[in-house]
């Protein structure tokens, strides 16, 4: 059972020598296997919350727990893949996968075949001895989700993956997140400015305010995917096509929309 849980979570920060609320009483559960999406105006703490059940930031206030125990630094239970990708310069495609799997004590034949399949999963056949600086922008993002989806880890934080693809090869990565999240699903906490991902993407997805950021609303998409049985389409667009996709696009839209209507800029 891994669960994420933020409850009543708070971060201040300081700037210019005030304190500022950035995450105000955040409460949230992402179940065991539940695909959760946070959409939100920049700035609204999307990543501050990510990097709380990462570990690597804490709350002024309330808690976060992940299967349980109280986050208190970052673990081998989750894989975090940023927007902006840290790849070992000095490893190659190769052995940037293969670092998490030594970590987990897994010998080698089996981490061969593992740094072999998520290689091809995420089209880099060709590159395995290639290193960081020799790669493009989006093919070194391909590395780090690589990496993160051959630790199998039970939890999954991922903040704006996809990011800095290019438009073809992020339809891919939809495409195959999705086939990954329904045969073999993980606890996901997703991060994205774009709501049909959000929507194609995600069971629920949950709508931030602007700073500072509280949950305006959270969305059950699972109901609606299940009720009009979106998975029996493959492809990303035929699914964006569906009148219940456009209607709960349309809704989250208006929603950040208010968002923006309430900014002072
Ligand atoms: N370490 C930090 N120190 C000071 N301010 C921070 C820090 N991290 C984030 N912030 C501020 O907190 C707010 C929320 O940031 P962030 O979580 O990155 O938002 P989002 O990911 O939704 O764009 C922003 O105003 C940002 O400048
Ligand atoms: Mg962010």
């Amino acid at each position: 059972m891994s669960e994420i849980t933020f409850t009543n979570v708070s971060r201040s920060f300081e700037r210019d020598g005030n304190m500022f609320l950035a995450v105000d009483s955040v409460s949230l559960t992402v179940r065991d296997r539940e695909f959760v999406a946070i959409v939100g105006p920049s700035g609204c703490g999307k990543t501050t919350c990510m990097r709380m059940a990462a570990g690597l930031e804490f709350p002024t206030a309330g808690q976060v727990t992940v299967s349980g125990k109280e986050v208190i630094s970052p673990g081998p239970d989750r894989a975090v893949v940023f927007q902006q990708f840290a790849l070992f310069p000095w490893k190659t495609v190769s052995e940037n996968i293969d670092f998490g799997l030594r970590a987990k004590g897994l010998d080698e034949a089996e981490r061969r075949r593992i740094v072999e399949h998520n290689i091809a999963l995420m089209n880099l056949r060709g590159y395995e001895t290639a290193f960081p600086h020799q790669l493009s922008g989006g093919m070194q993002q391909r590395v780090a989700i690589a990496r993160a989806y051959a630790l199998d880890p039970d939890v999954l934080l991922m903040d704006e993956p996809f990011g800095a693809l290019d438009a073809q090869t992020r339809v891919v990565m939809q495409e195959e997140l999705v086939k990954l999240a329904r045969l073999n699903p993980r606890t996901v906490l997703f991060i994205t400015h774009a709501v049909d991902e959000a929507v194609y993407l995600a069971d629920r997805v949950v709508i931030m305010t602007s700073r500072p950021g509280k949950i305006k609303e959270i969305l059950d998409v699972k109901a609606v995917r299940d009720a009009e049985n979106w998975d029996q389409h493959s492809r990303i667009e035929d699914v964006m096509d569906l009148a219940s996709f456009v209607h709960l696009r349309t809704r989250i839209w208006k929603s950040l929309r208010e968002e923006h209507a309430g900014d002072d800029h």
